[in-house]
């Protein structure tokens, strides 16, 4: 028995020797010690092992099964490593510590812009808020007095979420809410992102952005909303920008206006991008109506206020020249860098 087992290692150490793939292995652990292995059998046998040697011949036996167990376990673990190796091998390969040559992003001109006018407005007192970007039917509609029945809610082509709530299609959205916590007596300029249904073209994109902003107080009049939208023209612009009140229409303000540049390129001679008028269309705005501020809890009979809604893609187009409102949400680093420098 002993000559047997002693055989036995000594075969295994051989036919160890000559096993390279996962099949092999697997032969070589069921020839020895699957339910017919060689070791399983002489184990079968150990009964008629005489009791004197039955100690000795046990621990041999017990040896064998165990170097022949870790032996099948090493070798599997050798040969999944070797064809880990060999297939990383043939991939490419991914130098972590090369340079990388893609050169870094840029900001999009839409953020150094919109940083700019905000740095202005919160040097002329405003506080800067976020609105959301899903908002409820009452708040991008209702609280700013565009009820169901307005026919102000079917120009803007809504995209309405199953819930019922809305994608917000206007920085207006946000009113209600910022005038409830701000109070009766406020300043306060809200960028956001806003969509709509629209198909799209070189001035129309479904997903744009607003600059909107409200100043709520005793005895605000027309005057102080020029002198604001001058004010953040200067600053767009680098210079004295002339503007022109139009009559608008706009539900959440009475009067509403549609406020009007001189064309900041050719400085109101009229050129191809004001149409020849000297004028260009920026942003509509009006003093806000009661029913907006009672909406708010605020008593429109004490104070009053003026709302704007800067229609703020077309302002980073004019600034930069940028012919295709689609490029701003494009990922074309190459490009936003470029026009990124015009601002
Ligand atoms: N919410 C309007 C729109 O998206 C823009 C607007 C107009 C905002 C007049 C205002 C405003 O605050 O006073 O068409």
């Amino acid at each position: 028995m002993k000559e047997k087992i002693l055989q036995l290692i000594k075969d295994f150490e051989q036919r160890k020797a000559t096993v390279s793939t996962k099949e092999e292995v697997e032969a070589l652990r069921l020839d020895f010690i699957g339910k017919k292995g060689l070791i399983t059998l002489l184990m079968q046998d150990f009964r008629n092992v005489p009791a004197e040697e039955k100690r000795e011949i046990g621990m041999l036996i017990n040896e064998a099964k165990q170097n022949v167990e870790s032996s099948v376990a090493e070798l599997k673990e050798k040969i999944e490593e070797e064809e880990l190796n060999k297939k990383l091998e043939s991939e490419p390969r991914i130098d972590c510590t090369l340079p990388v040559k893609t050169g870094t992003g840029a900001l999009s001109p839409r953020t150094i812009l919109q940083k700019q006018i905000v740095d202005m407005f919160v040097s002329m007192g405003f506080t800067i808020e976020d609105g959301n970007e899903i908002e409820t039917e009452y708040n991008n509609f209702d609280a700013v007095n565009v009820p169901a029945s307005h026919p102000a809610r079917d120009m803007q082509d809504t995209f309405w979420l199953d819930n019922g709530e809305v994608l917000k299609t206007q920085t207006s959205a946000a009113q209600n809410r910022i005038l409830r916590t701000h109070g009766p007596k406020c300043r306060v300029l809200f960028p956001g992102r806003c969509f709509r249904n629209e198909s799209l073209d070189a001035t129309h994109e479904n997903t744009f952005f607003q600059i909107e902003g409200v100043v709520v107080d005793e005895n605000v009049s027309v005057a102080n909303l020029i002198y604001f939208m001058k004010e953040m023209l200067k600053g767009v612009f680098k210079k004295d920008v002339n503007v022109r009140l139009r009559p608008g229409f706009f539900p959440f303000t009475e009067p509403s206006f549609e406020l009007d540049a001189t064309c900041p390129l050719c400085a109101g001679k009229g050129c191809g991008a004001c149409s020849h008028t000297g004028w260009m269309e920026l942003c509509p705005c009006g003093m806000i109506h009661p029913n907006v501020l009672r909406e708010a809890g605020i008593d429109p009979d004490k104070y009053n206020g003026f709302a704007f809604g800067l229609g703020f893609d077309r302002l980073v187009m004019i600034k930069t020249g940028l012919d295709d409102i689609r490029h701003l949400n494009g990922g074309n680093v190459k490009l936003l860098k470029q026009y990124g420098t015009k601002i």
